[in-house]
């Protein structure tokens, strides 16, 4: 069987992840796609750092040596940004090379127009491991809960703040050690500020609006309300009161209208979300017919996320995955259309 060969763009907390996924969990992942594969080249900003690589991989820091390679079934974008994603994986779905990022700033940017380029050049383009890190929450939604509805979304989507949250109630450890704990993980952005000032939510919130509903949400603030100004008296006083402050981001729709937030909040201990504690993400949505389900799990970390993005492979290779979506407003668009035919 011909070797299938992949690029990975970004060698830091993910990139490496997927790679030392695809290098010790070969044999399964061979036998899932029935073949070969193999990792040629993982470009990086520092071609000159130590790393720890097999597979006869080359490191490069430039981006020619990869679009220039005319046998890539696909390539793992992994890099910090969407300003230094953008002009990659922009040029690669050009060249019809299907493309899986667990990078949300880039899919909240421009996801719309890179989907659109990806249909055009008959190429792919996933993200499972952009929102929610290990929990497959996209695929969930666009597999399993077509025929629901779902009204309302609420989900703590940044395992920084969520980390530092819980770190700071119970242990009373200061913001920035707990932030630099954080860090150390791997959990943080590379400009962390993404996380505690609710960037990292917003982008996430922005995918599900449009994974789920098929549009834009309107934002009731101006900006995201991240966890920076939190303190720990904070968090204890939310305890007197039989509560927790959690960084909550929501979707709710009404009609054609999706309104979305991303703010600190205080939950009381019957909420779906006051036990997803840690780097844990948890999103707890309402389908029409399921009724309330909590999705719960790693939302950052190296295994985690490379979890995601490597079943978001073997879906790419294997062919299980749906070619078109039908977002949740346009399928009840459909239902209606159909209904006013029987009529
Ligand atoms: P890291 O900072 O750990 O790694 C970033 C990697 O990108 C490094 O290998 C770096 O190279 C490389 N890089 C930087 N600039 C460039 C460039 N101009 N061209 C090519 N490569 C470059 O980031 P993470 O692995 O933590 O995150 C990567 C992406 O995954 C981000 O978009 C993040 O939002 C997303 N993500 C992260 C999760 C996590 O838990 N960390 C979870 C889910 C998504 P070098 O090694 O030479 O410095
Ligand atoms: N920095 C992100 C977080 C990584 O802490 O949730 C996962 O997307």
């Amino acid at each position: 069987k011909a070797v299938k060969k992949l690029a990975i763009i970004g060698f830091g907390t993910v990139g490496s992840g997927v790679y030392e996924t695809l290098i010790e969990q070969r044999n399964k992942l061979e036998r899932l796609i029935g073949g070969p594969y193999s990792i040629p080249v993982v470009l990086v900003k520092d071609a000159s750092k130590v790393r720890e690589l097999s597979d006869n991989t080359e490191v490069t820091d430039n981006f020619q040596a990869i679009i220039d390679r005319k046998d890539l079934d696909v390539v793992v974008e992994a890099s910090p940004d969407a300003e230094i994603a953008y002009p990659y994986v922009k040029a690669l779905l050009q060249q019809g090379v299907s493309v899986i990022t667990a990078n949300k700033e880039l899919v909240a940017k421009y996801g719309e127009e890179l989907l659109t380029l990806a249909r055009t050049n008959h190429c792919r383009l996933f993200f499972e491991a952009a929102v929610a890190g290990g929990i497959p929450i996209l695929t969930s939604i666009r597999h399993t809960l077509k025929s629901n509805v779902l009204e309302k979304v609420e989900g703590i989507l940044n395992g920084t703040s969520n980390f530092i949250l819980t770190k700071m109630r119970k242990e009373g450890t200061s913001f920035e050690t707990a932030l630099e704990e954080a860090q150390a993980h791997g959990y943080a952005e590379a400009v962390p500020d993404k996380d505690v000032d609710g960037w990292d939510a917003y982008f996430k919130t922005t995918i599900l609006s449009h994974w789920i509903y098929g549009v834009a949400p309107n934002w009731q603030t101006e900006k995201p309300k991240g966890v920076r100004g939190v303190n720990v008296n904070d968090l204890l006083i939310a305890e007197t009161f039989g509560g927790r402050i959690k960084h909550v981001a929501s979707l709710e729709k009404s009609k054609d209208k999706v309104s979305a937030c991303v703010e600190p909040r205080f939950v009381l201990s019957d909420h779906a979300l006051y036990g997803v504690e840690g780097v844990n993400n948890g999103i707890h949505v309402q389908g029409n017919i399921v009724g309330s389900l909590l999705f719960q799990g790693p939302g950052a970390g190296k295994f985690p996320t490379a979890s995601a993005v490597v079943e978001d492979l073997i879906n790419f290779w294997t062919g299980t995955s749906e070619e078109e979506p039908v977002s949740g407003i346009e399928f009840e668009k459909m239902i209606l259309s159909h209904s006013e035919d029987d009529s």
